[in-house]
């Protein structure tokens, strides 16, 4: 069988592992064939495709980004719908498709299972939101790069005698925020799931203050001050609908400047934390969510995708990675406040 690849939605260490796991696999166990869609849904919509022989994927695994290309397209937007993507898919000989993709990229894929398409998904996303798999790659790398930039926040902070704060990706959810904050060691970590008054924070800012340190903040994009409008951190919406986020740590400096008399100066990592080579436990991750993805496909499992449950790789519905968002859980960051000040 011919199969199509495509990586869509926000980049994440770890595609490139996944493409070359799925095409190996498929190649060596089952006899598939492959070809690689262009930027996301795009490709597929418009019959965008390249070949993927075995020595296409030599050596990608250790590269970020994705080979493929990707893009926030929706594939049900004004050119799309089922019936064109099934004209392209007939035409190229391709039998089915492994989508790689977060939220919107798999409530797409179910939409397309549902219209008789044969596609595979694979759970993607540096926020590790996905309540279907215990950890989504690109997380571990994500918090590896935040980590490492707060780290050295702190030593200029602590040089300056100054408040830093650190705002990392997460959308919605706090899980970056929380593994980066913990392993640097933040006086404060802030994640959108926790309303904590702006009283609290000064508290936490000033005691570490007090006991002559550099007060480190770590604040998640989608945290919200308790009292604050909502609307601040809507920056448009995505293709998918979904409001842009971010901006939070400029709105934090002035406030605890104001509050505790030190000076604070905020740092927005952004796409910083996506870039670059994926960690070792990622590649492996993603390596075998690949494999496992070929197999799906080799069974025929259409409207599954693949996902990690303890150290295993299981197949489940796409129902069980749409609108469920896997928040942080309120006794892990009761664990880690116990640090806090
Ligand atoms: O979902 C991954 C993510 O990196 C979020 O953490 C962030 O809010 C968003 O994507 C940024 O999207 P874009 O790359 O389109 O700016």
């Amino acid at each position: 069988m011919k199969i199509g690849i495509l990586t869509s939605g926000g980049d994440c260490p770890g595609l490139n592992a996944v493409i070359r796991g799925a095409v190996l696999k498929g190649i060596k166990s089952h006899g598939h064939e492959f070809v690689g869609f262009r930027d996301g849904w795009r490709g597929l919509v418009e019959g965008d495709v390249m070949d993927l022989p075995r020595h296409s994927v030599r050596g990608i695994s250790k590269q970020g980004g994705t080979i493929l290309g990707t893009s926030r397209t929706n594939p049900f937007g004004p050119d799309g719908g089922p019936e064109v993507v099934r004209g392209h898919l007939e035409r190229l000989g391709v039998g089915a498709v492994i989508a790689i993709g977060g939220e919107g990229t798999l409530a797409a894929a179910q939409r397309l299972t549902g219209a008789g398409l044969n596609i595979i998904g694979v759970p993607k996303t540096v926020d590790n939101d996905l309540d279907a798999t215990d950890y989504t790659f690109g997380f571990d790398t994500a918090v590896q790069i935040a980590t490492e930039a707060i780290d050295r926040l702190r030593t200029t902070g602590e040089s300056h005698h100054r408040c830093m704060i650190a705002e990392v990706m997460g959308r919605n959810t706090g899980w970056i925020a929380l593994h980066a904050g913990m392993a640097s060691g933040a006086h404060a970590i802030l994640i959108p799931e926790q309303q904590v008054s702006m009283d609290q924070v000064t508290e936490w800012v000033t005691d570490a203050h007090k006991r002559g340190r550099a007060p480190l903040v770590v604040v998640a994009e989608g945290f919200v001050p308790e009292g604050a409008d909502t609307a601040h951190s809507h920056r448009g919406l995505d293709a998918f609908g979904r409001p842009r986020l971010g901006g939070i740590a400029d709105r934090l400096a002035p406030e605890i400047e104001a509050r505790t008399g030190l000076e604070t100066r905020a740092t927005v990592l952004g796409h910083i934390q996506r870039g670059g080579v994926p960690t070792a436990y990622d590649r492996v991750l993603s390596t075998r969510l690949g494999m496992a993805a070929a197999d799906a496909a080799a069974a025929g499992a259409w409207g599954t995708m693949v996902a990690l449950r303890g150290t295993d790789i299981v197949r489940t519905g796409f129902a069980d990675a749409l609108g469920k968002l896997k928040t942080v859980p309120e006794a892990r960051y009761e664990e880690a406040a116990v640090l806090f000040g």
